[in-house]
């Protein structure tokens, strides 16, 4: 999209009216614009699990002012819990200042892992391997012809030896498979299982597991951004002071498991936001993103921040991201669901890689937004003035009344269902 992505004042205008800002936006449809709130049908979401009994419907909100490589992006985001929209929103104004982000990524390889067990020497099954790689590679490539024509396909092999684990030695195969647009997780669990037999052949072992695994190290994507320092100053506060503190933060996440946890969760906040808009596993995209951030030998920040001061230029705060992201455009909920479909159309049709440069700009964004809370006015008062929204419209309160009444609870420091409760027939009785 080349149209400006803030969006102006969007956050000032009713749900329609943000739908038309956006239709307009986004070149949307009528029925695009119905996809949007009505999302699955039954008889769709009946066609994706099992035992259906009926759909679960969550918030989608528009994050702004991205700036991502040069292209403006609004990104549609699912997500139950409040502030994280705006406080992106917020960030990516922020770092929009200072040029916006910067992406890149790796090819999308995927890893499948083949368990050999009742192996007697292995260093010899590796070499018995070796010798025969291209037909590992032929057999693996034999299910996913189109894959291959795109480019894809099994790309290489390699070999982990595990000669303490509680069951014995074993020799792990990785097959190293480019999965291009796809997530992959179907044509890499057939490309392990279809190698499984030959490689019991070669070897004369007995394979077990036949799966692809999580920690995508070889598939990820990177961020960077570079926001001048006066941009952070709050109220009081300097923007040198502010990224002091964004630093101190980032040191201690970089420091303790018990801090990179949830400094880690903030960052996930966005990314399985636009993960679940559209249409991708984030449990698949979780996993990988704890396992890399302990890669290490110890679990940490998957962000860095620092403070950079170059010759002849102002000050600036420096943050990073680099992580796995398996993401796929083609296949799956993406092209099921309805609404993940329309999220692909704000989002300008990306490929995989895009998607997930998009995602770590996100996720970086996200972590900017929380750790500048943090280290200022603390996370509560933005928390909760949203927060008593949610309060006011789970007690009965409607239309104006329910800004009016959350305007009451935060004003008094007390935002408790009971005293809405209270609000609400005091409301009733005017
Ligand atoms: C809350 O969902 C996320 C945060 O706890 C992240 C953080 O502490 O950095 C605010």
């Amino acid at each position: 999209m080349s149209q400006n992505s803030s969006l102006k004042s969007l956050y000032k205008l009713s749900p329609a009216e943000r739908l038309q800002k956006l239709a307009d936006y986004a070149n949307l449809s009528e029925a695009e614009l119905m996809a949007l709130n009505v999302g699955l049908s039954t008889e769709q979401a009946n066609a994706m699990i099992e035992n259906v009994v009926g759909r679960y419907v969550l918030p989608l909100g528009l994050a702004t002012n991205f700036l991502i490589n040069g292209q403006e992006l609004v990104v549609p985001m699912v997500v139950e819990e409040s502030s994280i929209v705006a406080g992106v929103s917020y960030a990516a104004k922020l770092i929009r200042a200072g040029g916006g982000f910067k992406t890149s990524s790796s090819d999308p390889i995927m890893i499948g892992q083949v368990q050999l067990l009742d192996i007697s020497d292995l260093d010899k099954a590796v070499e018995q391997l070796k010798v025969a790689e291209g037909d590992l590679l032929a057999a693996a490539n034999q299910h996913h012809p189109t894959i291959q024509k795109l480019g894809g396909g099994a790309k290489g092999i390699e070999y982990r030896l595990l000669p303490n684990t509680a069951a014995g030695p074993m020799l792990i195969v990785h097959i190293l498979y480019d999965c291009r647009d796809a997530m992959g997780a179907n044509a890499v669990n057939t490309a392990a299982e279809g190698i499984a037999p030959l490689i019991e052949q070669i070897t004369g072992g007995r394979v077990n597991l036949r799966i692809l695994s999580n920690l995508t190290d070889q598939r990820t994507a990177k961020v960077e951004c570079l926001i001048p320092i006066e941009q952070l100053a709050k109220g009081d506060v300097s923007g040198a002071q502010v990224a002091q503190f964004v630093f101190e933060a980032w040191a201690l996440a970089d420091a303790d498991p018990y801090r990179a946890a949830t400094h880690n969760k903030g960052v996930m906040n966005g990314i399985d936001a636009v993960a679940i808009a559209t249409g991708n596993d984030w449990r698949a995209i979780e996993a990988g993103a704890h396992a890399y951030a302990a890669r290490k030998g110890r679990y940490s920040s998957l962000t860095t921040w620092s403070i950079v001061t170059k010759a002849n230029t102002s000050t600036h705060l420096r943050g990073a991201l680099d992580m796995p992201l398996s993401v796929g455009t083609v296949g799956g909920a993406t092209k099921a669901h309805p609404t993940a479909r329309v999220a692909m159309k704000i989002l300008g049709h990306p490929n995989a890689r895009t998607l997930a440069e998009i995602m770590v700009a996100v996720g970086l964004a996200q972590n900017l937004a929380a750790i500048r809370a943090l280290a200022t006015e603390g996370i509560q008062q933005g928390h909760m003035r949203l927060h008593a929204r949610q309060v006011a419209l789970s007690v009965g309160a409607q239309g104006a009344k329910v800004q009016e009444i959350a305007n009451k609870l935060v004003a008094e420091g007390t935002i408790r269902a009971e005293r809405a409760r209270e609000l609400v027939g005091l409301v009733k009785q005017t």
